[in-house]
């Protein structure tokens, strides 16, 4: 993943269509559709530069009904675009990438393993909170047939996270001890508000029903209990939290995908604060997202790359699906 809103529109749909949409054909289809379609690609462009990307375009063309056919075929995303801009256009506008993507935890948990027990999480670009449980959920991890589970200490959770492996990681027997978790969002969403859960689930891509069903019981599982999330920029905001965390426990200041959408002199100023803070930092982000992190040769297209306290030490699926331990 890329910085948000610094490239050139056909090259964001032709890069997301060639590298980032691998296991949903129907997105790289209408990204490349896009990228080869003057009239859309125009269209486009009449949005700001930040609203351009292809997962909000199209998540707000399936919100007014793309279904998931060929790109020029009647119902798909070439007609929604040029039949409904105007409805489109709004929503893009209205809304944000927001993807809140529970399999991430699958990836984070092993650094989260390595780090002195009990931890005190703040994830910053937290959106509804879903990746501050990484303690309730259930894991699977596989490298070639053998596989390790982990459960929560209470037993299963109907939240299951699969994550093939390569390399090392340090599995842990149990989930991590969590005694504090807070986020910080610009626009926080409510898992009691179905309309947020609603756009959840739009931004999740058309072929990933393990994604959504994942969604569904992750939500499911924090209405009961859901998370402190403030509302603000994760700069701004960032210090007072840190003051609330309990001293006595290991606070971890973490995130994925979410400062490739801040601008480069934001970025900087991310990583020289969180740099000064007391406990871990972990990064989950596109390997040109922070510039400071030395990134080594990606064992795929598009991997995330993870580091803790600006040390590399995994690649990892965007949506948690596999980890490469370094
Ligand atoms: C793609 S989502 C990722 C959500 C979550 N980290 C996850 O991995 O599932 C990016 C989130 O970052 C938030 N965000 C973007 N810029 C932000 C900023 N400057 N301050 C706080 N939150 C921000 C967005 O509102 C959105 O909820």
């Amino acid at each position: 993943m890329r910085p948000v809103g610094e490239t050139p529109t056909v090259e964001d749909y032709r890069d997301f269509g060639e590298r980032q949409s691998g296991d949903s054909p129907t997105f790289r289809d209408w990204a490349l559709g896009v990228a080869d379609d003057a009239e859309v690609l125009g269209l486009i462009d009449t949005l700001p530069p930040g609203k351009r990307q292809p997962n909000l375009v199209v998540a707000a063309a399936r919100w007014h009904g793309a279904e998931p056919v060929p790109y020029r075929v009647p119902g798909g995303l070439r007609s929604v675009l040029l039949d409904r801009w105007n409805v489109v256009r709004e929503t893009v506008l209205a809304r944000a990438t927001q993807t809140n993507e529970v399999g991430r935890c699958a990836t984070l948990l092993p650094v989260l393993a390595t780090l002195p027990q009990p931890l005190a999480l703040l994830e910053v670009g937290a959106s509804a909170g879903l990746t501050l449980y990484p303690d309730r959920y259930s894991y699977r991890y596989f490298s070639g047939c053998v596989g390790d589970k982990v459960d929560p200490v209470d037993g299963p959770s109907p939240v299951e996270l699969d994550c093939s492996v390569e390399g090392e990681p340090p599995i842990p027997v149990r989930p991590p001890e969590v005694v504090w978790r807070a986020g910080i969002d610009l626009n926080p969403l409510d898992v009691h508000d179905d309309d947020a859960v609603a756009w959840l689930r739009t931004l999740v891509w058309p072929e990933h029903h393990d994604r959504r069903a994942q969604l569904a019981a992750a939500v499911e599982l924090v209405r009961a209990d859901p998370p402190r999330l403030v509302r603000g920029d994760l700069v701004e905001a960032l210090p007072a939290l840190v003051e609330q965390a309990p001293r006595e426990a290991t606070l971890v200041v973490f995130h994925s995908a979410v400062l490739a959408y801040l601008p480069a002199d934001d970025r900087a100023r991310f990583v020289d604060l969180v740099r000064g803070l007391p406990g871990h930092w972990i990064s989950n982000e596109g390997p040109e997202v922070v510039p400071s992190i030395d990134a080594p040769e990606p064992p795929a297209p598009d991997p995330f790359l993870l580091a803790l306290d600006g040390r590399p030490v995994a690649w990892a699926h965007g949506h948690g699906r596999a980890l490469w331990w370094l």
